[in-house]
């Protein structure tokens, strides 16, 4: 760091009291009245006095900038405030939610939305997101399943590495870049049962092969800030857990930026029962690496007590101080603490932004199912548009919706009318998404079916059923839209009228019932602010759904936790055999696996390459592998690599995500995918569990999805380094 920052900083060090350094170390919620400012239990003198250094939860570039005034220009030593927000997957305008955009599997993709929301959210005066949420998900019960990457821990990687990019910029002190934060640091995901904030117990392997990968990519990549995760890991609240955050995260990977506790999530070290009082929950906290306590007013009133109590040194409180500075320095807010904030954007940027994410949210859904090519609809068409969700603007946005106004997001109703013309587009919700049939309802959906050539069902889960605090034991349709859609069903097939269904969810849901009777079915998750106009795009066939999902679907519950990356077991699932792993009941295989997703073209992969048949630890090889388009319509396909080592000292999953690929091919045309793939990549964690490079065979496994029958394979040799 340039030696102006460093002695601007220790300069400040010496200046600042006690009071003032642990406002540096503290972060409070905020938000306005018509009378101003306010702070969450707190007046804003504390901003005055120097005891808050910190804000989150406040939008609006006047209320920033208010509060920022405070801060700057009427506290004593006039240190900017870190203003920081949940811009989880857009700030005004709403991309898809995260487990959406996963299935994208477009890494320029997910920089350039990460980018859109950063110079939306500087632009009302934020410096810092508290994103990107890097918690692999196993179990579709977790609510905060749809925040995240999915399954897979590769996947988890490239996520981290494109969003720390794009919310970050080239340069921090850039007025359009944001601080990210990588969070939740670590194995939040695995909370038991899936239910929200639970504990978590997971091997060591475990922890490093699947929810540590997405971390290590986002320190490699620059992140300045990571947030420990509410939970315990094997008794250890993360928020105290001095071997993952300074052992693992500091020492291990070199990480130097802030830790930031989530919410409120010192003073919960008390509950976890590890801490007796405020006092010792914040120095256990401080004494494991994190810096800044967010809303637990911990630092603030406990420290002074762990200070007297010999529990931690002034010098721990200076070291956790110096970053906290550090990074208001490198975010430039030192230099023009007004530099986000100031210049509002323009009409045509804002236009040019909810163009970019209607393309977003149409290659973020997927299409789960489409007999007889039913989509995309034949034109001219009568559609009536049933269901619940048909309609509904709020929920679109899926959770974290931000800055966002509910009335914002086009619904289906409104994509389809504008993409058709209003007199062919009907609409009738029927029913309530989880309430009875107000009125009649039902009876009204039923005679709409009657006047249509094509249905157009709605159904799923409302925004706030997935995300924070949203678990589900039964992640299913709510019971009435169940009955609700049989009933359709059956008419539809009275009247021989095909169903397409769209079906919102923060989750893989379990229907497999639904997928059996709709002719297709669009998996659509949230798709922000321009959901109903890039629906309309698929079902109309100006465009060619290109989403993936990026975690398995299962059939039951009983099934979960379902992955691809499980591993053999010395006796699998055989039907021959009763001794053999299997349920009595279910079958082992998800109802879609992942990388599942169809297309409007129709494609053919054959001719695997590897441009080597051996490698050493050093060497990389090109995978490579022809693809055909013999459908009768433009469409760009999705190709995913695999490896699965048959033979090493340790059991190694039946599939190892490696690399994944697109290609755009009009009908009849014909291309190839390279994938590069680096031998070091395959190396894996040995008995001590650290990396080893073993000689022997990797079949190296190339297709659409992680379904193993349709995957093309070839053998790679690796050999022992020359001598
Ligand atoms: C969530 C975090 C979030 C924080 C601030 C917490 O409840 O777990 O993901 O960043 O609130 O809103």
């Amino acid at each position: 760091m340039a030696q102006a920052a460093v002695n601007h900083i220790d300069r400040l060090l010496r200046e600042m009291s006690l009071a003032e350094k642990l406002g540096q170390l503290t972060m409070t919620a905020a938000g306005s009245t018509v009378t101003g400012p306010t702070l969450a239990g707190d007046s804003t003198d504390a901003i005055r006095a120097g005891t808050v250094g910190n804000l989150l939860n406040l939008t609006g570039a006047a209320a920033v900038r208010d509060m920022q005034r405070l801060a700057v220009e009427e506290s004593r030593l006039g240190v900017p405030l870190l203003i920081g927000f949940d811009v989880i997957h857009g700030y005004r305008t709403l991309f898809p939610i995260p487990l959406a955009e996963a299935a994208a599997f477009d890494p320029d993709l997910w920089l350039l939305t990460a980018r859109e929301a950063a110079k939306e959210a500087a632009a009302d005066g934020l410096a810092m997101t508290f994103a990107p949420m890097l918690d692999v998900a196993r179990d579709p019960r977790w609510g905060r399943s749809a925040e995240g990457p999915g399954e897979d821990p590769y996947v988890g990687a490239r996520i981290a590495e494109a969003k720390v990019r794009g919310f970050q910029g080239g340069d921090l002190a850039d007025g359009s870049s944001l601080a990210a934060c990588a969070k939740h640091y670590c194995a939040y995901g695995a909370v038991a049962a899936g239910r929200d904030y639970a504990s978590v117990d997971i091997s060591d392997r475990t922890l490093r092969e699947v929810y540590l990968p997405p971390f290590t990519a986002a320190v490699a990549s620059g992140v300045a800030s990571v947030m420990p995760a509410f939970t315990d890991l094997a008794g250890i609240p993360m928020t105290a857990n001095a071997a993952l955050l300074k052992g693992w995260l500091r020492r291990r990977l070199g990480f130097n930026g802030v830790i930031l506790s989530d919410y409120n999530a010192v003073a919960e070290l008390i509950n976890h029962g590890i801490a007796a009082d405020l006092a010792q929950a914040a120095a256990l906290a401080l004494q494991a690496g994190v810096d800044i306590d967010m809303m637990a007013g911990a630092y603030r009133h406990g420290l002074p007590i762990a200070l007297d109590r010999g529990w931690v040194s002034s010098a721990d409180i200076d070291e956790s101080v110096r970053r906290v500075l550090t990074l208001k320095w490198k975010l430039g807010l030192f230099d023009d603490p007004y530099r986000r904030g100031s210049v509002a954007e323009s009409a045509e940027a804002l236009a040019t932004r909810r163009r970019f994410a209607r393309g977003v949210a149409a290659r973020s859904l997927v299409m789960l199912k489409n007999d007889r090519d039913v989509l995309p609809v034949p034109q001219p068409i009568r559609l009536a548009v049933i269901g619940p969700l048909g309609d509904s603007a709020a929920d679109m946005r899926g959770s974290w919706w931000c800055a966002a106004a509910p009335e914002g997001p086009v619904t289906v109703v409104a994509g389809l009318r504008a993409a058709m013309s209003e007199a062919r587009v009907a609409f009738e919700a029927g029913i309530d998404i989880e309430g009875a049939d107000a009125g009649g309802g039902t009876a009204r959906a039923l005679d709409l079916c009657a006047q249509t050539d094509a249905i157009v069902l709605c159904l799923g889960e409302a925004a706030t059923l997935s995300g924070e605090a949203a678990s589900r034991a039964h992640p299913l349709l709510l019971g009435r839209q169940r009955q609700f859609a049989e009933t359709i069903f059956d008419r539809a097939r009275v009247l021989r009228k095909p169903v397409i269904v769209i079906l919102f969810s923060g989750r893989p849901l379990i229907v497999p019932w639904l997928i059996e009777r709709a002719d297709a079915v669009l998996a659509a998750w949230f798709l922000g602010s321009e959901a109903g106009n890039a629906l309309a795009d698929v079902i109309t066939g100006r465009v060619s759904p290109g989403g993936r999902t990026p975690v398995s679907w299962a059939r039951s519950v009983g099934q979960i936790p379902l992955f691809f990356g499980a591993r053999p077991g010395g006796r699998p699932a055989n039907p021959n055999d009763t001794y053999t792993s299997k349920y009595l009941d279910v079958a082992n295989d998800p109802l879609f696996p992942f990388g599942h997703g169809l297309t409007y073209g129709r494609f053919r992969l054959s001719n695997l390459q590897v441009s080597r048949e051996s490698v050493t630890e050093n060497d990389t090889v090109a995978v490579r592998v022809d693809v055909t388009n013999e459908g009768n319509r433009a469409a760009e396909e999705t190709v995913f690599l695999f490896i699965h080592d048959k033979l090493a000292s340790v059991a190694r999953p039946l599939l190892e995500l490696k690399g994944f690929g697109k290609i755009r091919l009009e009908p009849g045309q014909s291309g190839a995918v390279t994938l590069p793939l680096a031998a070091k990549d395959l190396r894996f964690l040995g008995l001590n569990l650290e990396p080893v490079f073993e000689p022997g065979e990797v079949e190296i496994l190339v297709g659409p999805c992680a379904d193993r029958s349709r995957l093309l394979a070839a053998t790679l040799h690796l050999a022992p380094a020359r001598a």
